[in-house]
């Protein structure tokens, strides 16, 4: 019996030196205030970008909640707003901004003097493009600022976006990559400004074949787990080579932007694989992913950290710059996807 003890004792010692040390990974330190500034956060509903709206709407930021579902997104306003230490003080109204650009005051609690923020959802299916102009066009009506742009809504789906094109392809990649470019006069304006695009170690895994690209407007058109993986893999890889090619073009603005891997997270991601897997993998995903609070961190950093402008273009994983492998980092590749995004989003 004792040694029963013993052996579980030792397990459970274990996994805790593990855990802290290889799976929770650092913490944003930044102490950074965000009253007065605006944020937009794709796919915030749920998942890091839910968690990570909580975090910069505690620091006083206007936080615009980029959502596709109304109802998921209203379900989160809820939660996020009503999170402890967002206090009345810190909250000055809830307002919902649908399709049409109609407003809509959810609750307006009084408006005190100082420390006063925001949180506001307006609908974004980045999986039409329609959507995503439709959005950029009610945000500029309607917001003065945008300093910090999170791209950080991610699918991991085969399918068909409403324009045709491949679902990985067209949510992670080019609706972000159409969304960027009708802020960024924009972000300009309210320079120094972000974008952050959150990407994945999977990048590592990926490739572009921009002959399947303009045959198909797809990453790839397999349907088995291995397609799937290896297509969310190439979307990931866009988001790097997207960053890379972005902060040339922006060299000299005071707008910068960062690529990053924010852990294996237990999040929804998976929602749409199979069941099974789920389950085998459930286990595994428990004990070892991160919670969406620790996953969100190397988000922060990079919207957050003071002195990161000489890192425009850099990837980052647990809150520092990691370098990355050649192919995520081939201005050719990088040049090549950002004219083939404009051609598919319509932008040339
Ligand atoms: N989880 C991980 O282990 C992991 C690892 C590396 C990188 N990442 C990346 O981290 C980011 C956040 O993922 P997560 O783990 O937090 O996943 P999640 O919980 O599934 O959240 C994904 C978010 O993206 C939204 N989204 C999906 N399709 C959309 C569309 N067409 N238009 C607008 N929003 C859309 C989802 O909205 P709905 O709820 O309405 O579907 C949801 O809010 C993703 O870019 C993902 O690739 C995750």
């Amino acid at each position: 019996m004792s040694a029963f003890i013993l052996i579980v004792g030792v397990a459970i010692g274990v996994y805790f030196f593990v855990y802290n040390t290889f799976v929770r990974g650092a913490r944003c330190r930044s102490k950074v205030k965000l009253h007065g500034k605006t944020v937009i956060i794709t796919g915030s509903n749920t998942g890091i970008g839910k968690t990570t709206a909580v975090d910069l709407a505690k620091r006083g930021a206007r936080v615009i909640l980029a959502c596709r579902d109304q109802r998921r997104a209203e379900a989160a306003l809820r939660d996020i707003t009503a999170v402890g230490k967002i206090t009345q003080k810190d909250l000055c109204c809830l307002v919902i901004i649908r399709p049409c650009g109609e407003l809509n005051l959810l609750c307006c609690p009084d408006r005190q003097e100082s420390g006063s923020s925001e949180v506001v959802y307006m609908q974004l299916d980045l999986g039409s493009l329609e959507s995503v102009r439709s959005f950029a066009e009610n945000f500029l009506k309607s917001e003065r600022r945008l300093d910090l742009l999170i791209n950080n809504a991610g699918i991991f789906k085969q399918g068909r976006t409403k324009d045709g094109l491949g679902m990985m392809l067209g949510v992670n990649h080019i609706g972000h990559f159409l969304l960027t470019n009708l802020l960024l006069d924009r972000l300009k304006q309210c320079r120094p400004s972000r974008v952050i695009n959150v990407s994945s170690a999977a990048h590592n895994f990926g490739s572009i074949d921009f002959d399947v690209l303009s045959a198909h407007k797809a990453l790839g058109v397999g349907t088995s787990h291995l397609d799937v993986f290896r297509v969310y893999s190439d979307s990931k890889l866009c988001n790097v080579l997207f960053t890379h090619e972005l902060a040339k073009r922006l060299e000299g603005t005071n707008v910068t932007c960062y690529s990053l891997h924010p852990g294996a997270i237990n999040s929804e991601l998976s929602r749409y694989t199979n069941p099974f897997l789920k389950v085998l993998f459930m286990p595994i995903t428990l004990l070892f992913f991160k919670d969406t609070k620790t996953g969100a961190q190397t988000t922060l950093h990079c919207a957050l950290q003071e002195h990161l402008e000489p890192l425009s273009g850099r990837y980052f994983s647990n809150c520092a710059v990691k370098k990355v492998s050649a192919k995520a980092r081939d201005d050719a590749a990088a040049r090549k996807l950002w004219e083939v995004s404009e051609r598919l989003c319509g932008l040339s």
